[in-house]
């Protein structure tokens, strides 16, 4: 039998009932819960409904950090993105359509106002403006290995001691070097959802990895 995730299964319900219908079948903690991320997930059982301070970096349209704040009780969410032309994209259509982004963003974050803090910046340049002793954190920015890398050590020491820091594409090649690097180097424990069938699902499906701050490294 074909594996289907279930965020893949719930996308496919949405899609072909509609948003409403299926949250009101659902209600409101179960459709939040599906289409949560392993490591919302996993911060949810860490931190059950303790108040929270959070940073995702990488926002893009905003659809990760509304499972995060629809999940996790968040004081304040800083969400870094500097919403800017990356990698190989072409720099006239990738300006329209990052401000389309960014706008959908903060269309989706209005109903959390109060509990988001945009800061429209690369996460190098976001380091001293987010607060330390955050409970968690996900990168999810610019996926090579020198970023992730930066992203890693950066952030790493912002946490609390029992803080999560987490990410995606875990099965991308280069976040997969970065994220083995740092635990390696520095001795640390790393749990990676396992991955299925990436192709048939796609990036639905793509992998967390997590990491729980136990010790400050050298
Ligand atoms: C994969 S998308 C993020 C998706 C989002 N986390 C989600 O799951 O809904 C990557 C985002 O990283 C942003 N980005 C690129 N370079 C960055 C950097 N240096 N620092 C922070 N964000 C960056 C891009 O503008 C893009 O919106």
């Amino acid at each position: 039998m074909k594996y289907i995730h279930p965020r893949c299964m719930i996308r496919n319900m949405l899609r072909t009932f509609g948003y409403a219908t299926v949250k009101h079948t659902l209600g409101h903690d179960a459709y939040w819960r599906l289409l949560a991320r392993p490591s919302t997930l996993y911060a949810k059982l860490l931190f059950q409904d303790k108040p929270i301070t959070a940073t995702e970096i990488g926002v893009f349209a905003g659809m990760n950090a509304e499972t995060i704040l629809e999940n996790l009780n968040v004081e304040t969410l800083y969400l870094v993105d500097p919403y800017k032309p990356y990698l190989d994209a072409r720099p006239v259509e990738a300006e329209e359509t990052n401000k389309a982004f960014r706008i959908m963003a903060h269309n989706v974050m209005a109903k959390h106002n109060g509990h988001t803090r945009f800061l429209r910046m690369t996460s190098d340049e976001a380091v001293n403006k987010v607060p330390n002793y955050q409970d968690f954190i996900y990168v999810d920015g610019l996926h090579t290995f020198a970023q992730v890398t930066r992203d890693m050590e950066h952030y790493y020491p912002k946490l609390k001691q029992g803080g999560l820091l987490a990410g995606h594409d875990y099965n991308c090649e280069e976040v997969q070097k970065a994220v083995d690097n740092f635990t390696q180097t520095h001795g640390i424990p790393l749990l990676v959802n396992k991955v299925e069938n990436t192709t048939e699902n796609g990036w639905e499906n793509a992998s967390d990895w997590i990491i729980v701050k136990r010790e400050v490294i050298a």
